[in-house]
């Protein structure tokens, strides 16, 4: 099985691609925390591209697309994959159609701007595993704490509130045409699914209404 999540920055993409994952046994692909990995660990990439994250803007397709690529020749794709955060332009998007990639599901998450902000500013995630919490909406047993490992949470750079906003005006101007590019390529091509889905409200409805699309 093959889908991409689309959502603005902080629209649950990660959390929901979790479950996703662990359900269908595909690995899940995401672009940001590839480029997280490649800073953490001060690769030529992460040297590139540490700075354009921290800003809140996108790093150059050609990038982005040979990264994409290279992952999904990995074996572990051979049953399918889901890409979270990619991609992001319709450049993306073409050189993903021009890898012969046929696509299964595209689902939006869709939240509004003021609900973002909420979300960005208090989440904390896990460095090692990429677990993510929200001070609020779904926090950790113990504050500050990962479930799991016991070890501490951090908040991600690009999570104060002007880089948000940053994100925000990136994600209208350049990832949202994307919903009508996939909504049109579905409507014509009937082995692949588009949908939207109101990204609002508990994580399990949330979830509850992504299995109702990926049951149809
Ligand atoms: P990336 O890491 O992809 O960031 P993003 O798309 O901005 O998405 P996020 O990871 O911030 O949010 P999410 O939708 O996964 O939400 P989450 O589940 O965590 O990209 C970072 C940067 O890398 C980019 O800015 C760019 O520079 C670069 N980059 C990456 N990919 C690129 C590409 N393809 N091209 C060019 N550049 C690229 O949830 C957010 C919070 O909300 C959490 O705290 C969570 O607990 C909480 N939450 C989740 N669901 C709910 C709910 N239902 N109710 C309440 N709270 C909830």
């Amino acid at each position: 099985m093959k889908i991409i999540l689309v959502g603005g920055p902080g629209s649950g993409k990660g959390t929901q691609a979790q479950f996703i994952c662990q359900k269908y046994k595909i690995p899940q692909i995401s672009t940001g925390d590839m480029l997280r990995a490649a800073v953490s660990a001060g690769t030529p990439l992460g040297l590139k591209v540490k700075s354009i994250m921290e800003s809140g803007a996108l790093v150059s397709d050609d990038v982005i697309l040979e990264l994409i690529r290279e992952r999904i020749q990995q074996p572990d794709c051979k049953n399918g994959f889901l890409l979270d955060g990619f991609p992001r332009t319709l450049a993306q998007a073409d050189g993903l159609a021009e890898m012969g990639i046929s696509l299964d599901y595209v689902i939006e998450i869709d939240v509004s701007d003021d609900e973002i902000i909420k979300r960005l500013s208090g989440r904390r995630v896990h460095p090692g595993s990429g677990r993510i919490y929200h001070v609020t909406f779904n926090p950790p047993r113990q504050n500050g704490i990962d479930d799991e490992t016991g070890e501490p949470l951090i908040q991600r750079e690009d999570d104060q509130v002007d880089v948000i906003k940053q994100r925000l005006e990136v994600y209208h101007q350049q990832t949202e045409p994307l919903i009508n590019y996939y909504a049109d390529k579905a409507s014509n091509d009937s082995s692949m699914t588009f949908a939207s889905v109101a990204g609002t409200g508990s994580v399990d409805s949330i979830t509850r209404k992504i299995q109702q699309v990926l049951d149809r």
